[in-house]
């Protein structure tokens, strides 16, 4: 290109650049307008890097130009902008006119989780009857676990609990650790670490199991559980607690129902259940109850003596109970929820219901 061609280009530059500048009104329109004109990749911005390439008799001239031409857009995108900034101010740049008719932007309020309420919610009910609240490691040693739980190694009631192991061991290499698979572990080591002192604790918190997942089943799921241990507990005191709980969580006419069944860190045990409160037995069809009429909300038991001996009390002055429920079932219960993986799906339209 001869410097008369890059000339004139220079000018028209100059004047397609001001006449665009003039339709730029709004912040988004100069940066746009700044980035095509004076930007890296910008036109006049090719023309300065392009110049070494111009003939030295010409290069003077053009470069002149350029520069002026560069000044001129520069100078004329600033003003612009102290224009746009006084529209403003004055509230009269037309794209950004304040309607103070128009209603506000809600904003958007955080809540729990409903499984963090639900946890909440039993835990308070055995706190208003004296219990503390105390939590566990989620890994945790095979004694705690199993052992101390009066479930030896090859113990067939491991199978319970399918688990998922951890590849640690302890210095002696006799100890495994694991996610632990029930709350319980919370038991013994509530106990060991009281010195044989009365105690009355709830513990909340995760439990893992190597399970398949479906509607009423997770592989990781929550677990409340409880232990009193003291001189002459008994099994009616147990149920007296139990009943208050369920009472306060499911409302004053449910009934409950205790069952034989069996957990080798208790004896008796029992799994409690709560009347169906959607169809009271009478609908063979009914989605909470399938037509039981009775929902199973946990299992439960007078604390095995000998698990009360491992943890350092003697089993023959103190007796205690123990309890240990699944918080995602209780809010499946109580929410009419049919399937307990929606609980961990984050779907915001599911989790703002509660
Ligand atoms: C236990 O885990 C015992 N540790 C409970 C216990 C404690 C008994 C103290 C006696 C004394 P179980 O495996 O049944 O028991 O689980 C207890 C509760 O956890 C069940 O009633 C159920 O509500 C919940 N649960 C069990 N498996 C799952 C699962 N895969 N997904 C969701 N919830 C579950």
């Amino acid at each position: 290109m001869t410097s008369p061609n890059l000339l004139q280009t220079l000018d028209d530059l100059r004047q397609k650049g001001l006449r665009e500048l003039e339709g730029a009104t709004s912040v988004e329109g100069l940066e746009a307008w700044r980035v095509a004109y004076l930007g890296r990749r910008g036109e006049l911005t090719a023309i300065l890097r392009n110049l070494k390439d111009v003939p030295t008799e010409e290069r003077r001239e053009v470069g002149a130009r350029a520069n002026l031409v560069k000044g001129a857009l520069e100078e004329a995108l600033s003003q612009a902008e102290e224009r746009l900034k006084a529209g403003r101010m004055a509230g009269l740049a037309s794209e950004e006119r304040i309607d103070v008719t128009r209603p506000g932007r809600p904003v958007a309020m955080g809540r729990y989780h409903p499984l963090t309420r639900m946890v909440r919610e039993i835990c308070d009910a055995f706190t208003a009857m004296g219990f503390q609240v105390v939590e566990g490691p989620e890994i945790e040693w095979d004694k705690y676990n199993f052992e101390m739980l009066n479930i030896p190694k090859g113990h067939p009631a491991r199978d319970m609990w399918n688990t998922l192991w951890v590849d640690y061991k302890d210095q002696a290499g006799a100890q495994s650790m694991l996610l632990r698979t029930h709350t319980s572990p919370m038991q013994a080591r509530v106990m060991e670490g009281s010195g044989g002192a009365p105690v009355r604790v709830v513990v909340p918190g995760k439990v893992y199991r190597y399970e398949a997942t479906d509607a009423t089943h997770e592989w990781h799921f929550h677990q409340v559980e409880g232990l009193a241990v003291d001189e002459g507990i008994t099994f009616a005191n147990m149920k007296g607690t139990l009943y208050e709980f369920a009472r306060r969580i499911f409302g004053a006419e449910r009934k409950v129902r205790f069952r034989c069944d069996y957990f080798p860190f208790v004896e008796p045990g029992v799994d409690m259940s709560i009347d169906c409160f959607a169809c009271q037995g009478r609908d063979p069809k009914c989605r909470i109850c399938r037509g039981s009429g009775w929902l199973e909300i946990m299992g439960a038991g007078m604390v095995h003596p000998r698990v009360l001996e491992m943890a350092g009390y003697d089993p023959g002055r103190y007796t205690g109970f123990a309890f240990g429920m699944g918080p995602e079932r209780i809010a499946m219960l109580k929410h009419g929820i049919e399937d307990i993986r929606l609980f961990y799906g984050n779907d915001l339209r599911y989790l703002r219901q509660f």
